[in-house]
């Protein structure tokens, strides 16, 4: 027997009205981005086999894709191109062609679904040949920042350009959110929103998006490697400079990536900045939640619940996840 006046906690959890009284936190389909992969052509949806129910949809089906996720409440998506090899180059010059996949894709979306917000992807990765998010340096042995930096800036003045209504820099190059900023705002597209990947760590759970946009081909290797401009996954201190950095240069919203394996970056983020904070479920936490539900060790719905109620614990306002389509829809009961 405890004593008279013993503390029990257990009262607020006795039933289901109670513990809806006291919790704490919860995930609403406004708060989440889905990502998207754009492909060419007017083809069938792509299924991508690292991540079950996630395809490349054609700039038709991406229309469509985005009337149905926002009437299932689903307000922002982050667009994704996936090019054929040919259109791919060392530097990436597809990226700033005024007709490319990505752009041609923005301007239908936005006319199909006004109010769906737009976040255009500013790296080169689905452009090089080497799978970088910049353009190499004369010997190939390391990203030329500065360089990189120009080209980025280009990508996104064009992307604000046609429609994007944020740009999201995920190539950890220095300096690239003050001089993107100065570049919309020079370009009258001061209404264009920065999300800054700012604290991107160098993550093997990035596999699977790899195999969407086709940028595997070197990354990870010890030569081309991203550690030189991803975060080391041993540091936190690093990661709150880059949220710092990002925040004094311009960035509106302020990103971690991974989330999952980042909650402590991620509370970081929200202690740190007054700014919202996002957080990116990746691709690979998004496959190992499948996998093991296909093997049967693990309850799809369940897990994929408690992982973004942890994004949401942790700190994020709003999460970039590849379930959004699903939570939003189980939210509706659909
Ligand atoms: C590259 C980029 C990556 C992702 C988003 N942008 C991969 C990488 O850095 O190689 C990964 C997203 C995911 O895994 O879902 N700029």
């Amino acid at each position: 027997m405890l004593n008279p006046g013993s503390p029990r906690p257990r009262r607020l959890r006795k039933n289901d009205s109670v513990r809806n009284l006291v919790r704490e936190t919860g995930v609403q389909a406004a708060d989440l981005i889905q990502p998207l992969f754009v492909i060419d052509g007017d083809g069938r949806p792509e299924p991508i086999g690292s991540m079950p129910g996630q395809f490349r949809h054609t700039i038709a089906g991406l229309c469509q894709e985005c009337r149905e996720l926002f009437d299932l409440g689903i307000q922002a998506v982050a667009l994704f191109p996936s090019l054929e090899a040919s259109l791919k180059s060392p530097g990436g010059e597809e990226s700033c062609n005024e007709q490319t996949l990505v752009l041609r894709a923005i301007r239908p979306l936005k006319e199909a679904v006004p109010d769906m917000q737009v976040v255009a992807h500013i790296a080169l990765d689905p452009y090089t040949t080497h799978g970088h998010d910049g353009v190499l340096t004369p010997d190939g042995q390391d990203v030329d920042n500065d360089r990189s930096v120009e080209i980025l800036s280009r990508m996104a003045v064009l992307n604000a350009g046609a429609g994007a209504d944020f740009v999201a820099p995920s190539d950890m190059m220095d300096g690239r959110i003050q001089a993107i900023r100065e570049a919309l705002d020079e370009e009258g597209m001061s209404r264009c929103g920065i999300i800054a990947y700012s604290a991107k760590y160098n993550s093997a759970y990035y596999g699977p998006f790899r195999d969407a946009v086709g940028s595997s081909k070197a990354a990870g290797t010890t030569l081309l490697s991203k550690a030189g401009y991803q975060l080391d996954p041993a540091n936190a201190r690093q990661a709150e400079r880059e949220l710092v950095l990002d925040e004094l240069e311009g960035a509106d919203i302020l990103m971690v990536k991974p989330a999952g394996p980042y909650l402590d970056i991620i509370r970081l983020a929200r202690e740190t900045t007054t700014l919202p904070v996002a957080a990116y479920q990746v691709s690979g936490e998004y496959a190992q939640i499948h996998a093991a539900a296909q093997m049967g060790w693990l309850d799809l719905k369940r897990c994929r619940d408690e992982s973004l109620l942890a994004i949401k614990r942790a700190g994020a306002d709003l999460i970039l996840t590849y379930f959004a389509r699903d939570v939003a829809a189980t939210l509706r009961g659909a």
